[in-house]
């Protein structure tokens, strides 16, 4: 049984053989009827369109079965705790839970309370680690390497959940990583041993493999920490005139001229935000099947 938490808990060969599986499930249907008699649980207590699909078309793919719990039509209003809610989940044996929270750790608390695995769908501000591997996934297959990419990452950097996901993904892959962004927006200090902050956008964009664009959380009141969307989208913002020759990536969603300009978002070429999503699918079958077997 294994719980599927953070990106820090993996080796570089866990991660690979991840891969390996996502692509073979790309290029093949060898993922049909792995979950055959198998029922996959999610729990979502933040809002999802991508992350909360793309588990549940992967697990159906695989023949499996998925029971999505509404959290505001289940007994936790009625005040049961969280985690009595997955002990009783549990007694009904599930094979896995998928968890997304908006407080950081949660899924880790959790899985303290059951010995079925718990796969982190993205925990508040901390870890978004599914998102790491299909961003992995589409990198590899963008440039045919994963081994020391230059990478700079733009945007909300201190709220955003992906960014250290990547930072531990940075460690196994030797990448020399990067962040820009407001500085009311970027991390503290300790957070960055193996990550170079830029100084200007010019410097951010220059000689970078992936440019990978961030959300302006406005659910997290990340709005505040800046004088206006148009302000931001002026100074950190990627459109036609300054669009290095890097392939941009962006988890989604994307606020539409603020990280990106509508009409790069909308074009082909370097912008591989569709291919990212598409990519969940695939790597969150090989995540499942890492898990469960
Ligand atoms: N990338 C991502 O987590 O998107 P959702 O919030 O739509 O799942």
């Amino acid at each position: 049984m294994k719980h599927f938490i953070s990106i820090k808990d993996f080796t570089r060969e866990d991660v690979e053989l991840i891969l390996k599986r996502a692509l073979k499930f790309k290029e093949s249907r060898l993922y049909e009827g792995k979950l055959k008699g198998k029922t996959i649980i999610t729990l979502f207590f933040e809002n999802s369109t991508r992350t909360r699909t793309s588990f549940e078309i992967a697990a159906k793919n695989m023949g499996g079965e998925v029971i999505n719990i509404d959290h505001n039509q289940s007994s936790l209003k009625k005040g049961e705790t969280d985690y009595d809610t997955i002990i009783n989940l549990s007694a009904m044996r599930p094979d896995a839970f998928v968890i997304r929270h908006y407080h950081s750790g949660y899924p880790f608390f959790l899985s303290h309370f059951t010995n079925i695995p718990i796969i982190n769908a993205g925990d508040g501000t901390n870890e978004h680690p599914s998102q790491a591997i299909l961003d992995a996934l589409t990198m590899l297959q963008a440039k045919g390497r994963l081994n020391n990419l230059n990478v700079c990452i733009i945007g909300d950097i201190s709220n955003s959940r992906v960014a250290k996901s990547h930072m531990w993904m940075a460690r196994l892959f030797d990448w020399n990583l990067s962040f820009f962004g407001p500085k009311t927006m970027l991390p503290k200090a300790e957070w960055l041993d193996n990550v170079k902050i830029e100084k200007s956008l010019n410097e951010a964009l220059s000689n970078k493999d992936f440019i990978i664009l961030l959300r302006i959380q406005l659910e997290r009141k990340s709005g505040q920490s800046i004088p206006s969307l148009k302000e931001y989208s002026k100074f950190f913002g990627i459109n036609e005139k300054n669009m290095p020759d890097s392939f941009i990536m962006h988890p989604g969603p994307v606020n539409r001229n603020v990280e990106l300009s509508s009409s790069l978002l909308d074009s082909d070429g370097n912008i591989l935000i569709t291919r990212q999503v598409e990519n969940g699918v695939f790597a969150r079958m090989a995540i499942f099947e890492y898990c469960l077997f």
